[in-house]
């Protein structure tokens, strides 16, 4: 069976070019991963003092999702040189209650997106410097910062370029096998 990989968009604007991205990997991936979108907009603001049974039901829904991956995808743009407040306020929601977060020793892979020449790489790296922390062994090659992003897709939600296309496939590929050298050590 595929490995389970939950897919975390940093953008809730309904004509996100990272939610189109997300969507076109789905279709790309290897066929050892199977990509699941797991949402984050309906998550309250972290707060430890509603933390208590479970907390918010939005925030017992994303750890209930999150928790049987076998992987975690981020697919993310950039918003004043790092990750989106709602992207950064997930990451938050999972990481506790303290010792219980839904991360930790997933295996990740991050491809942030930018509209300029850049690629999010603030983004990408603020990113990194969070699962540092969670402990997620986040892939270190090959990296993913898609610049221009606006041009990337079709009317349909298709890679317009096919060597975008191809690049993805190849980074999905490499992820698929960054989860089995994960798995063979765990
Ligand atoms: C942005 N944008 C942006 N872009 C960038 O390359 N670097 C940045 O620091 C920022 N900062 C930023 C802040 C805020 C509050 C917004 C709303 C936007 C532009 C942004 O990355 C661009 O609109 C992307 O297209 C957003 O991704 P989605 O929604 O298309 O997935």
């Amino acid at each position: 069976t595929p490995y389970d990989v939950a897919v975390l968009v940093g953008s809730l604007r309904k004509g996100s070019i990272s939610r189109t991205l997300a969507n076109a990997l789905i279709g790309l991936a290897d066929p050892r991963l199977a990509l699941r979108l797991v949402e984050i907009g309906d998550l309250p603001l972290y707060d430890p003092d509603l933390d208590v049974e479970g907390g918010p039901a939005p925030w017992a829904r994303l750890r209930r999702e999150i928790a049987p991956a076998a992987g975690l995808l981020f697919v993310t743009p950039e918003y004043n040189r790092s990750v989106p407040a709602s992207l950064k306020n997930a990451i938050d929601v999972g990481s506790r209650p303290y010792g219980k977060a839904v991360w930790s020793g997933k295996p990740g892979a991050i491809i942030s997106l930018s509209q300029g020449l850049l690629g999010g790489f603030g983004a990408n790296h603020h990113l990194r410097q969070m699962l540092v922390f969670l402990d997620v062994p986040a892939m270190q090659q090959p990296e993913a910062y898609l610049s221009n992003a606006g041009q990337l897709f079709d009317a349909e939600g298709g890679f317009v370029s096919p060597g975008t296309r191809d690049f993805m496939a190849a980074y999905l590929a490499a992820f698929a096998s960054w989860i089995e050298r994960a798995a063979k050590r765990a």
